[in-house]
């Protein structure tokens, strides 16, 4: 299983201690970049970058990250058939994979701590989505234009 990673800026900090975590738990990580928190970058390239990795293939899913976790959701929220959810609880982390089959989560680097992250992260990776009642939606969200 391969995870890609991108962050702006503000991100970049927590997009490093992620990696770390899921190389140590031993996913194969695509890292997007950026890669200094020194140099100001625009968070919508780096979140249409991850989304499109998933959605060609290139990853099998992808985490995002800038300074609140919301503009880098937006971006890769318009690249078609990514479903990006912002995070900020385990139990945000858990139901999106449950219910919206979430193939992207964003993280907001200026708003987590790294252990919570690391929890949202690990609580995503581990829930499964439940299919039924939920399909009908999930196929919805690919009809919006
Ligand atoms: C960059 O300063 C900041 O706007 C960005 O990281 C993010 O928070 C946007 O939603």
């Amino acid at each position: 299983m391969k995870i890609a990673l991108a962050a702006d800026h503000g991100g970049y900090a927590l997009k490093e201690t992620v990696k770390k975590h899921l190389e140590g738990r031993g996913y194969e990580t695509l890292d997007l970049g950026t890669n200094s928190a020194d140099v100001s970058v625009d968070y919508p390239s780096y979140g249409e970058a991850c989304g499109r990795a998933v959605v060609e293939g290139k990853a099998d899913l992808g985490i995002v990250v800038c300074g609140t976790g919301i503009g880098i959701s937006i971006a890769a929220n318009k690249v078609p058939g990514v479903r990006c959810g912002l995070c900020t609880n385990t139990f945000m982390a858990e139901m999106t994979k449950r219910h919206n089959n979430a193939n992207v989560i964003a993280l907001g680097g200026r708003v987590l701590t790294d252990p919570i992250a690391l929890q949202i992260v690990d609580a995503w990776l581990d829930a499964e989505y439940e299919g039924g009642r939920h399909q009908k939606r999930v196929d919805m969200l690919a009809e919006i234009k």
